[in-house]
């Protein structure tokens, strides 16, 4: 499976702001450079703060196929079954949520929505592998992870992202809880994921740039 991301984010790396609420950091020439990656995915993949933010689907718009919209959550704390992304007859849906989900809780989105109960995740089988295992299993050969930075975590870390697509938006946001474009526990410097630019175009104040995996990790970038 072909997985890539797409997020924009501040001249100091920030996908949003410490309250974490919604709003898009980007010009509309980013949304429809959006529109674009949506359209060649079969899947897009947020984070449950990122669905709490937004509540909606996340559409391909002018697509004769939806992308499955896919989320993950460890216990869908703070998610209400009537939002418009359960409730919107235009896509399919499918939920990840960790071992520790009480079934209750599922019984209210199972109406709507597939539920895939992740394992404890291992060494092998990081949360990652497992949910690009099991989309693979459904169909998905294109999946775009379009974040937050918690989201990110388990699938870079992993180095699971073929390429990265990066709007650089001319914003500073500052704030040291404020999410960037990849969070979690962070890689020591021998892991550290590294990356080959494949594109930089320039639009008015923003870099759209791509970047793609080169399977190599480490401190040393010479030899990339
Ligand atoms: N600038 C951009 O392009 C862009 C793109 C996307 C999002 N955003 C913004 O980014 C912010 C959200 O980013 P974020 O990093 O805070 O959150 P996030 O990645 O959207 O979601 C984090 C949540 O996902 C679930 N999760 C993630 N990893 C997990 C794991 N390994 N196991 C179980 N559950 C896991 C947890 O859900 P539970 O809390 O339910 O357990 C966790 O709290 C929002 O403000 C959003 O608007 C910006």
């Amino acid at each position: 499976m072909f997985v890539f991301s797409n997020l924009a984010i501040s001249i100091d790396g920030k996908i949003a702001t410490a309250s974490r609420e919604h709003f898009p950091l980007g010009t509309p020439a980013d949304r429809e450079q959006m529109q674009v990656l949506r359209k060649e995915s079969d899947a897009i993949l947020m984070g449950a703060t990122t669905l709490r933010a937004f509540q909606k689907p996340l559409l391909a718009e002018g697509a004769s196929k939806q992308p499955l919209n896919v989320i993950l959550s460890s216990k869908l704390d703070g998610i209400s079954p009537s939002w418009a992304f359960f409730t919107s007859n235009k896509i399919k849906r499918l939920i990840f949520v960790g071992a520790s989900c009480p079934k209750a809780k599922l019984s209210k989105f199972k109406k709507n929505s597939e539920i895939v109960v992740l394992k404890k995740p291992t060494a092998k089988k990081t949360l990652g592998v497992q949910m690009a295992e099991a989309l693979e299993e459904r169909g998905v050969q294109r999946l775009l992870v379009e974040g937050g930075g918690a989201v990110m975590w388990d699938f870079a870390s992993q180095d699971l992202i073929d390429e990265y697509h990066v709007t650089v938006t001319p914003r500073v946001l500052g704030g040291t809880d404020a999410p960037t474009l990849v969070d979690g526990l962070g890689l020591k410097p021998d892991q550290v994921v590294n990356l080959k630019l494949e594109q930089c175009r320039v639009l008015k104040n923003e870099l759209y740039l791509i970047y793609r995996k080169t399977g190599k990790r480490g401190r040393k970038l010479a030899d990339l």
